[in-house]
C-alpha cells in the first residue's frame, strides 16, 4: 500500500500557491477551477498563469463569459492555442449558464463541451472533492514509477489507470479528493520530474517500486512511433 497520508503531509507543507487555487480549507470556485483546466490541457503552468488572470479579470464569473460576443473570448484566449479549446470553453459557458452552474458528479461532466475524461476527473475532485483520481502526463509518470510498470506507453494505460485508481481508494485519499489531486499534480510537477527525479526528497520514496529497483528515471518507457 502507498500510504495518502505521505503525500498529503507534504502537500500541506510544499503546495504550490497557484492563482487558480482557493487557500487552505477553502472551497474553490469551479469556474476557476475548470477555466484553469481548460487552459491546462495542452499548455504549461509557466505559460498559463498571466493568461488565466486577464482572462478571469475579463470573465470573472461563467455568466460573464457565456455573455460574451465569441470574437472577444477569442481575443482573450489568443496566444494560448488550440483553438478549438476555446470555442469549446463559450460553448460549455453557455451551457454551464443556462442550467445555473456546473454539474458535480464526473458523468454530468463528462457530457459538457470540451470535456474529456481527465478534465471531468479534475473538475469533479478538485471543485467538488469528488473522489476521482485525474491521470494526465504528470500523473502517468508518477504511478508508472511507483508500481514499476515497465511496459511502454500508451499499451500501458490501462494499467496506469487502474493504479491510479487503487491510490485513490486509500481513505486518506478518499477523506481529501481535492487535495490529493492536486498533490498528484505538485508530486509530478517538482519532484517526480521526468529527466532527473528528486527521489530523495519524495514522500512516497519508502513504497516506490521503481526506485527500489533503481528505474524510476526511465519510466514510463513509450512505444517506438
Ligand atoms: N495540471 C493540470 N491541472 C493542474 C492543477 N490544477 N494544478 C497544477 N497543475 C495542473
Amino acid at each position: 500500500m502507498i500510504p495518502a497520508a505521505a503525500l498529503l503531509a507534504w502537500y500541506d507543507r510544499h503546495r504550490r500557491r497557484l492563482p487558480w487555487r482557493s487557500l487552505p480549507g477553502e472551497r474553490p470556485d469551479p469556474y476557476r477551477v475548470w477555466l484553469s483546466e481548460i487552459m491546462l490541457q495542452q499548455t504549461t503552468v509557466v505559460a498559463v498563469v498571466p493568461y488565466y488572470e486577464t482572462f478571469l479579470a475579463r470573465f470573472p464569473t461563467v455568466a460573464a463569459l457565456a455573455a460574451a460576443p465569441e470574437e472577444e473570448v477569442m481575443r482573450a484566449w489568443a496566444g494560448l492555442g488550440y483553438y478549438a479549446r476555446a470555442r469549446n470553453l463559450h460553448a460549455c459557458a453557455k451551457v454551464v449558464a443556462a442550467r445555473g452552474d456546473f454539474p458535480r458528479d464526473v458523468d454530468a461532466l463528462r457530457a459538457l463541451p470540451g470535456i474529456g475524461p481527465y478534465t471531468a476527473a479534475a473538475v469533479a475532485a478538485i471543485a467538488f472533492d469528488v473522489p476521482a483520481v485525474p491521470v494526465d502526463g504528470n500523473v502517468e509518470r508518477v504511478v508508472a514509477r511507483l508500481f514499476a510498470i515497465t511496459d511502454p506507453l500508451p499499451g500501458s494505460k490501462p494499467a496506469i489507470a487502474a493504479g491510479a485508481a487503487r491510490l485513490g481508494t486509500d481513505p486518506d485519499a478518499q477523506a481529501r479528493p481535492s487535495d490529493f489531486a492536486q498533490a498528484l499534480f505538485d508530486l509530478g510537477a517538482t519532484i517526480c520530474t521526468p529527466t532527473t527525479p528528486a527521489c530523495a526528497l519524495c514522500p512516497w520514496r519508502a513504497g516506490c517500486a521503481g526506485q527500489r529497483a533503481g528505474i524510476a528515471a526511465e519510466l514510463p518507457r513509450k512505444a517506438p512511433k
